[in-house]
């Protein structure tokens, strides 16, 4: 397969989708882990510190360009298959299959992947535009703490300023709905593009998946709802 046909034919563009999905997976595995850390009850102390090393240390700083890379291929390589998906299915089926012919999710992937988008805009313009770029529009600059004499940005205490208000707390429930509903199909079928065929191993990844898709969203989502309550300190 040539580069052009990498970009351009269906193939090319499912394995574009393959590659890019495992990668997001990654990401969201170590982005929910360091966040866990605001769990440890310690006034946010691990968390800020971790959060420290991946923005300001080089390593992950240059692999955040290539997550930014990914998102943005994974969202355009989608879009033009959901499009060329739907011209192929225009002529559509005499009788509707509903959940018999696939499940719902599986034939919502571009909508819940624009949902995902959407909460992705304003959760950039909540903690990664002060954190980089010192912040935009009535996003602030982040408060500096300091820890033996070193000082990190206080993105712990953006958290609670932001999760303050039950609208974005609503908002941030919604996105890691659509993100379970996104994954729940994503995770299999961006390893099946991969080349993972055989049976055993695709019931295993199916079921790694289902599990993956319920507790990544979930932690993810009791993050503003823990600091919305109170039961974070
Ligand atoms: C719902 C709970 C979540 C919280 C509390 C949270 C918190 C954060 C924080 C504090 C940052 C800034 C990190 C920094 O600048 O060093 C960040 C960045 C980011 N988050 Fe989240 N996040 C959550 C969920 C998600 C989800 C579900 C996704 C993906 C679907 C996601 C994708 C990103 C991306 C792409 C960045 C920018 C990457 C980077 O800083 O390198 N986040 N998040």
């Amino acid at each position: 397969m040539t580069w052009k046909q990498l970009f351009t034919s269906s193939v090319g563009k499912k394995l574009i989708m393959g590659f890019t999905g495992v990668f997001l997976i990654l990401f969201l595995i170590v982005h929910v882990g360091l966040n866990a850390c605001i769990w440890a009850n310690d006034d946010g102390a691990i968390f800020k510190k971790a959060a420290h090393f991946m923005g300001e240390t080089i390593v992950p700083r240059i692999l955040e360009i290539g997550l930014f890379l990914g998102i943005i291929l994974h969202i355009i390589q989608g879009m033009t298959l959901e499009i060329q998906n739907k011209r192929k299915r225009s002529v559509g089926y005499q009788i509707p299959l509903g959940n018999r012919g696939s499940k719902w999710y599986s034939r919502s992937m571009g909508l819940l992947g624009t949902l995902i988008l959407l909460f992705l805009i304003m959760h950039i313009y909540h903690f990664w535009t002060p954190s980089r770029l010192g912040g935009i529009g009535n996003i602030h600059e982040l408060s500096v703490v300091e820890y033996n004499g070193k000082e990190y940005l206080n993105l712990y205490g953006e958290m609670v300023t932001v999760f303050q208000s039950l609208i974005v707390v609503i908002l941030y429930v919604l996105g890691c709905i659509s993100l379970a509903y996104h994954l729940m199909h994503g995770f299999h079928s961006a390893f099946r593009t991969l080349g993972l065929h055989n049976q055993r191993y695709v019931r295993i990844v199916r079921s790694c998946g289902v599990a993956f898709s319920i507790i990544v969203p979930l932690a993810f989502a009791m993050m503003p709802v823990s600091v919305y309550l109170g039961w974070v300190s």
